[in-house]
């Protein structure tokens, strides 16, 4: 039996579900892990993840199809990047088989969280792995834990599509040579600050610039970017401190081979956005925000509209979104059925 949620106003917030997956990694190996019920952890106070930050995580979907089935989208791709974040960290991997099927376990015993076809709801999925036990100086944990936790979540946009304008930040989320290309907590407590100072100015986000020269477009708040050129090419920034998005390289892939178009990763300075007829964000929490405007210092400036979303940015979405849910088909491979 489905929940009794609100499916069609679900907001992005923790709601504590039935069950997670937890596995503990001591002596050199993963333990074999189980669902349990209790959302609460119990660790050493010397545990390196709170410390040092010896921690990361990644974020994905499962959806409900029109025929009831349940789709999970490229978690394969997460396995990989997470196994990259472990590796930056001298942390333990996880195999991609042990991450996909912990994902499918999860999702299937949390079920009745998932919202109904055309409501929009998805159900967000959070695996994390961390440094745990006891330790005092800067070092590698001796031990880990490995958990998977879900939330439903509501549509990003309640009543379709709406463009957001970001403003361009000062600080940097990421070093030049440092870990702005995994995904760890670190990245994320150091763009708390300036992703308040933009909201505070009225603005969605902070655009991120590369860290070395503060010329080039880096990251959209926690989303890759991309622009459609007026002779319409897909380019998204290129930099060894960005985030790989799989929302994006999704993108990439669907702008040329569905819809003809030059995609590339390439540099995109800051000031040369009229090159752009449209602009867009884009990560798996929205698929796609379209930008309306970028505040630059005293320049602002507004790529396709701040009320209307460009056709370019709507069909990307309309496919990507359709795949996700099974309405179109998908490339091999991206789809995993929860059965
Ligand atoms: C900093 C950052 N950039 C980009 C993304 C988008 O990545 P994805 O499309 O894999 O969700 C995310 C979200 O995971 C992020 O946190």
């Amino acid at each position: 039996m489905m929940k009794d949620l609100d499916w069609n106003n679900l907001g992005f917030s923790y709601i504590k579900t039935d069950y997670r997956y937890i596995a503990y990694w001591k002596n050199g190996e993963w333990q074999k892990g189980e669902l349990v019920t209790d959302n609460v952890l119990h660790i050493s106070e010397g545990s390196t993840a709170l410390h040092y930050g010896q921690q990361c995580f990644e974020g994905l979907k499962a959806y409900r199809c029109k025929d009831g089935s349940i789709n999970l989208f490229r978690p394969d791709e997460n396995a990989k990047r997470m196994q990259r974040s472990c590796q930056r960290l001298l942390m333990p991997e996880v195999s991609v088989e042990m991450f996909i099927d912990v994902c499918k376990q999860v999702v299937k015993a949390n079920e009745e969280w998932i919202g109904p076809y055309g409501s929009g709801a998805t159900l967000y999925l959070r695996p994390f792995l961390i440094g745990v036990g006891d330790n005092i100086g800067v070092n590698v944990a001796p031990e880990y834990i490995f958990s998977i936790f879900v939330c439903p979540v509501g549509a990003y946009f309640k009543g379709g599509l709406k463009p957001t304008n970001f403003m361009v930040s000062n600080y940097d989320r990421a070093a030049p040579h440092g870990t702005g290309a995994a995904k760890v907590g670190g990245n994320y407590a150091a763009s708390l600050y300036p992703g308040k100072k933009a909201k505070i100015q009225g603005y969605a986000d902070c655009i991120y610039l590369d860290p070395t020269t503060h010329t080039k477009i880096e990251e959209v708040g926690s989303a890759n970017f991309f622009g459609i050129t007026r002779d319409n090419k897909f380019i998204t920034p290129i930099s060894p401190s960005i985030l790989p998005s799989i929302t994006k390289y999704s993108l990439l892939y669907l702008a040329k081979e569905r819809f003809g178009m030059e995609a590339i990763e390439g540099d995109i300075y800051i000031n040369q956005l009229d090159q752009f007829s449209e602009a867009g964000a884009c990560g798996t929490a929205a698929v796609i925000t379209p930008i309306g405007g970028i505040l630059n210092g005293d320049d602002f400036h507004v790529f396709y509209s701040e009320t209307e979303v460009g056709p370019v940015t709507r069909k990307l979405y309309e496919e990507l979104v359709g795949i996700q849910f099974g309405d179109k088909p998908a490339p091999e491979g991206w789809i995993v059925k929860v059965e």
